[in-house]
């Protein structure tokens, strides 16, 4: 069941002792282990193991490092954004576009036994980021009377669950066929010393790619070329654990295509020099997001102006629109793609075969990222500077920075402002912080205007909180229903 090929090259590349179990294993096992080892690239884990586990790779240096140029937030009242926005609208009428859905990631810091997709985001009614996520798209599929295909990237940890979550749901009210899951590609863990680890014995650890990863997995699942069938040719492209994500923003297309972008960003205001967030930047006049873990290599990215704001303001939401021609074009470039290193804690078995859960990193995954794919923008960069509620609301873990309660609280602040617009009280703390959980399904209303149309004639009572549902029904904090 293992090809001598396979047997060699694990001696050739020092990594035979994944094999130490092998004698013991039974069929199943075997075949599970060999499957994994046929898909690996040695080389490219030999040249990752020697520049960063060997070695330290000395930093990237740039010249010059400046601030990304950007479109500042679309406001109907600028002739460009009207502009923008009539041509994503028509782009969007003429079946030009297309979702990519990053949700191959492990979630390990959420600590949630499913699909990062799946967890129960909504604070009153429990529905899921997929489901909120696919109440945009039937919005905007009414309103523009297009077909929005759903390109959805899983990975082999998740792919299982994620499908038959959407089976479950009845795949939340969209045809079946314009929704494609496709897998990335996985690479194996590394221990301290640069040995594959194992997860069991029949079984090696490994993590998905990275969500750079979609870049060829587009391009080798056939995602591309159903796009191009279908008459797509813009891509928006979007993370499963930002809840608020506009999805197919109009404003956003249109700047794309207005500009013939290849790869657009939008960018959020950095709400100060140590946010845990990328920085858009231009190094030596390329198009690069440099990482938070980097600042202190780049000390100017750390700079505030005379009002105490960053200088480099740009923060990196990870929302692009990605054009099919681009992402074929940079498939090629794959391999030249850098290669992300985490310490991390990872779930293994020791040399007799014990399951160890660390309580501290004890071994290496290598991941890449999407926003690497820049740096192949032949040209300006468009980057569409965004208000962070409504539009960025990234969950990590429960509490604390980027997690589900700051969500929570940021999208009751978000939608508080409607009902607010809309004549509704909602109660606030001492503070004027919303004090109440809110949600309104984006297929009720995806805009405030949407909403102002729908509530007309309409009055609400919100006491603890109300979930406001695709139909208008309305759920009560405390379970009462209307
Ligand atoms: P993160 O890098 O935040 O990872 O992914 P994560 O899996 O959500 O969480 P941790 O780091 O294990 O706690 C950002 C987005 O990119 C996707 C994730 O699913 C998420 O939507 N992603 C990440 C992938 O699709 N594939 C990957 O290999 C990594």
């Amino acid at each position: 069941m293992l090809t001598n090929e396979i047997r060699d090259r694990l001696q050739r590349h020092g990594q035979e002792r994944v094999l130490r179990f092998w004698d013991r294993l039974d069929d199943e096992a075997c075949g599970t282990l060999g499957a994994q080892l046929a898909t690996i690239d040695f080389e490219l884990m030999d040249r990752l193991i020697e520049k960063w586990i060997r070695n330290t790779p000395s930093a990237e240096r740039f010249n010059a490092i400046d601030p990304v140029p950007l479109i500042p937030e679309a406001d109907l009242s600028r002739p460009d954004a009207r502009e923008a926005c009539a041509a994503g609208e028509d782009a969007l009428r003429q079946g030009r576009v297309g979702l990519i859905l990053v949700a191959g990631g492990q979630g390990t810091r959420l600590g949630f036994s499913g699909p990062k997709g799946s967890y129960p985001i909504g604070p009153i009614s429990g529905r899921s980021l997929f489901a909120y996520h696919a109440e945009k798209i039937r919005n905007l599929q009414r309103r523009y009377a297009c077909t929005l295909p759903w390109y959805i990237m899983v990975s082999a940890a998740n792919r299982a669950a994620t499908e038959a979550f959407f089976r479950e749901h009845d795949y939340f009210g969209l045809r079946v066929q314009d929704i494609r899951f496709f897998q990335q590609r996985m690479i194996p863990c590394v221990d301290d010393n640069g040995a594959f680890m194992l997860d069991a014995p029949g079984r090696l650890a490994m993590n998905p790619n990275g969500h750079g990863g979609c870049i060829p997995a587009m391009v080798e699942s056939g995602i591309t070329k159903d796009a191009r069938e279908r008459g797509v040719d813009t891509l928006s492209y979007f993370q499963v654990d930002n809840w608020a994500a506009k999805v197919a923003d109009p404003f956003f297309i249109g700047y794309h295509v207005l500009r013939g972008g290849e790869m657009s960003s939008k960018i959020n205001r950095r709400n100060g020099p140590r946010e845990a967030v990328g920085v858009h930047c231009l190094c030596d006049g390329e198009y690069r997001v440099i990482e938070y873990s980097e600042l202190d290599i780049y000390p100017q990215l750390l700079e505030l102006d005379a009002h105490g704001k960053p200088v480099y303001l740009a923060g990196n939401p990870a929302i692009h629109i990605l054009s099919v021609p681009f992402i074929e074009r940079v498939s090629h470039n794959f391999r030249e793609f850098p290669w992300h290193l985490a310490h991390k804690k990872i779930a293994c078995i020791d040399d007799a075969g014990v399951r160890i859960v660390p309580d501290k990193p004890n071994g290496y995954k290598f991941e890449t990222f999407v926003f690497d794919a820049l740096r192949y923008i032949p040209h300006d960069p468009i980057a569409l500077e965004i208000r962070r509620d409504g539009e960025y609301t990234p969950t990590k873990q429960f509490e604390g920075d980027n997690s589900v309660t700051a969500a929570r609280a940021s999208m009751a602040r978000f939608w508080g402002e409607w009902l607010d617009e809309a004549g509704v009280a909602t109660p606030r703390d001492g503070q004027g912080n919303v004090a109440v959980d809110i949600e309104i399904s984006p297929d009720f209303a995806y805009s405030k205007e949407e909403f102002m149309d729908r509530m007309k004639g309409c009055t609400l009572d919100i006491n603890g909180g109300i979930s406001i549902s695709a139909d208008g029904s309305i759920e009560y904090a405390d379970n009462r229903r209307a």
